[in-house]
């Protein structure tokens, strides 16, 4: 489902607008988690529109970015020209074992189907003492963009119609959780850190649609729902976001929290 959702050239560009902001504020924090600069061979993983892979380049790192989704090749090549993109599946790579320096997930981790083994796959690629920074939105119960979207979901969707099964795109935000999965999978010294992101939409009820035309799993909840559960989300998210967001002549500045969590490979 995700590999599909992925390829289609409106999800693609739809990420890339609706949450473009906010994905570029937590590349520069996954780019200083790595220490990437001029001597850093960096893999830059699920690198979907190219927003990490182009902060990486920014600071003189030799830079390859993967992902299994065409259209977001095709982003992520136009805008950053320099750096290399090959099409593939993080959880399978090509390349040998102890090949990078660093390796950036931005928001890809969520999306493994076995996040462990995920990471695992990271290990083998890093050389010894390689870094790897990653990140994951903060969701349910969080005070931003994806909180108030499950919220709203819940009290206001079809409680038949439920997200696709899958491991919780959320729950690595919980120290509890990423620290012992992250040790499992081969790295030590695992922190994380929060980032105060924000998303920025043009009027209020734009929330709803960077979700359902720029998402994969979230959005197949929303597609599911009559016309008049998803009018009633929209319109809590635009009460939502009228209430609660600053704005200036650009827009409205939602929050949307995220955690990015950094470790070092064994090796
Ligand atoms: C939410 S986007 C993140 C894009 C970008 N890295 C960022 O920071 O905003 C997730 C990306 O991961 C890609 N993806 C998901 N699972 C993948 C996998 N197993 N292998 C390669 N790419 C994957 C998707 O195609 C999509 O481009």
């Amino acid at each position: 489902m995700e590999r599909q959702g992925w390829a289609d050239p409106s999800i693609a560009k739809g990420y890339a607008d609706g949450f473009e902001m906010a994905t570029r504020l937590v590349a520069r924090k996954l780019a200083d988690e790595v220490a990437a600069g001029p001597n850093c061979k960096a893999l830059d993983l699920c690198t979907g529109h190219g927003v990490v892979a182009a902060e990486l380049v920014a600071r003189g790192s030799d830079v390859t970015g993967l992902d299994f989704s065409e259209p977001m090749i095709e982003l992520a090549q136009s805008a950053v020209p320099t750096a290399r993109f090959v099409q593939g599946d993080a959880m399978a790579m090509e390349f040998p074992d102890d090949t990078f320096d660093a390796v950036t997930i931005g928001f890809g981790v969520p999306h493994f189907p076995d996040p462990e083994r995920g990471l695992k796959e990271v290990t083998r690629v890093l050389k010894p003492g390689g870094r790897v920074a990653f990140s994951i939105w903060r969701g349910k119960g969080s005070e931003g963009a994806f909180g108030w979207l499950f919220d709203a979901v819940e009290r206001l969707a079809d409680p038949s119609i439920s997200l696709p099964s899958g491991p919780d795109a959320h729950m690595l935000v919980d120290g509890g959780i990423a620290k012992p999965m992250v040790e499992n999978a081969g790295f030590h010294n695992v922190r994380l850190i929060d980032v105060a992101s924000e998303l920025c939409v043009s009027d209020p009820q734009v929330l709803f649609d960077v979700f359902d035309g720029g998402a994969v799993r979230a959005a197949s909840l929303l597609k599911r729902q009559p016309k008049e559960r998803r009018d009633a989300i929209r319109a809590d998210l635009a009460t939502l976001v009228q209430a609660e967001a600053n704005t200036d002549i650009r827009g409205y500045f939602v929050p949307a929290p995220s955690v990015v969590i950094t470790a070092l490979s064994k090796g």
